[in-house]
């Protein structure tokens, strides 16, 4: 039996981990997968209420009794600096060292294109974003705060094993997704330390020989993905520059509302979570897309080793999409529930 934590968070996460359990319940029942869900209140309300974000423990407990952590979104207005999401998130992302934050970034339906002549033929690539160093690590800090002589310093860290295992981790996807192409992000002309980067990328790529293995500079990378999507299969880069790369291609394939993503290490538990915050803005009006937790659903479904299911969820969620049946985000009228309800409605016709 497969253990999955849900920790759906605040807001929008509450709302959509709610139907992405119903969905994948749905599905364990209808083709017998061993799946138990157990849910943690772990947010902003438990945070205010006794101060503890993530309990003592908690990170060793998800590492050695689970198979799989699915998450919602953590951000609450009425905690100041979100202190409890960097220790919730971060703190798990970090605790269980998921170095792979894996975005894929496919255009569901060619209407939903924000570019002119590029639809779902040429949007369609996944990122391997680095995800336990770069910038986000917080060494650093501000002096002399507040005077006319202040200096803000962070640190940005790239180890040797760091860069090594994510760039390694995009080759061997690639080669299991039968993809030709892996692209390196850096700004090694600006930062010498990227050097590193490329030196790493260029070794692990001659392990590779049929696999076209290009560098860019990141800015560059960044104007090719709006003018030419379709040169990407697979794009390797910072914590950084993943962060703002994968927004650009969370927008590219239809926005937050459908964006799913994946943090792993092959030696730990892995943490699945759609792309989005907590949209205060819209949280609790039955606004919330819940198609990127399905498909964030669909990323764990995969990783527990249940592929075939994986497809027919994200089929689902495809058919539903094309159809029309969305929430506002998507230019539709739907509900969360509503979108809920079309998803299941085409999961039980395929089943
Ligand atoms: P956000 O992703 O929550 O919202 C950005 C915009 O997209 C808002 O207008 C929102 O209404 C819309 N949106 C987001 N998800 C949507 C969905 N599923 N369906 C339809 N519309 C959707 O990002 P924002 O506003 O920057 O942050 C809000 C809070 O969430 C903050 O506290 C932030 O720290 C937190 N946050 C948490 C993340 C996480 O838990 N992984 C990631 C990003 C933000
Ligand atoms: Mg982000």
């Amino acid at each position: 039996m497969a253990r999955i934590a849900v920790i759906p968070g605040d807001g929008a996460g509450i709302e959509v981990a709610k139907e992405g359990v119903a969905v994948l319940e749905l599905l364990a029942k209808a083709r017998g997968l061993p799946l138990s869900f157990e849910s943690f209140d772990f947010g902003a309300e438990r945070y205010l209420k006794t101060g503890v974000a993530l309990p003592p423990g908690q990170i060793e407990t998800f590492r050695k009794d689970y198979d799989a952590i699915l998450f919602g979104a953590v951000g609450d207005p009425r905690v100041k600096d979100n202190a409890h999401a960097r220790e919730i998130l971060l703190g798990l992302r970090f605790g269980l060292d998921l170095y792979v934050n894996f975005r894929p970034c496919r255009l569901l339906a060619d209407r939903l294109s924000p570019l002119k002549d590029k639809g779902t033929k040429e949007i369609d690539f996944v990122v391997f974003r680095e995800n336990t160093e770069g910038q986000y690590n917080g060494v650093g800090g501000i002096f002399k705060k507040g005077t006319p002589d202040e200096i803000a310093i962070s640190e940005e860290i790239n180890t040797r094993k760091g860069v090594e295992r994510i760039i390694r981790a995009a080759f061997g996807w690639a080669k299991k997704h039968g993809k030709k192409r892996v692209a390196m992000a850096d700004k090694s002309n600006a930062i010498p330390a990227h050097e590193l980067w490329g030196r790493t990328f260029r070794e692990v790529a001659a392990e590779f020989p049929e696999m076209e293995a290009k560098h860019f500079y990141v800015d560059n990378l960044a104007m090719q993905l709006v003018l030419k999507p379709e040169l990407f299969d697979v794009i390797v880069t910072t914590n950084l520059f993943g962060d703002i790369l994968t927004d650009l291609g969370a927008a590219l394939s239809g926005g937050l509302g459908i964006a799913a993503s994946a943090n792993l290490n092959p030696d730990s538990t892995p943490l699945f979570e759609p792309v989005h915050g907590s949209a205060p803005d819209i949280a609790g009006k039955g606004l919330v897309n819940p198609c990127a937790m399905f498909l964030t659903s669909a990323l764990m479904l995969a990783e527990l080793g249940h592929e075939a299911e994986a497809r027919l969820l994200e089929q689902a969620v495809q058919r539903t999409v094309a159809e029309g049946k969305t929430t506002r985000d998507l230019g539709g009228t739907l509900s969360t529930a509503e979108v809920s309800a079309e998803v299941m409605r085409h999961l039980k016709a395929a089943l």
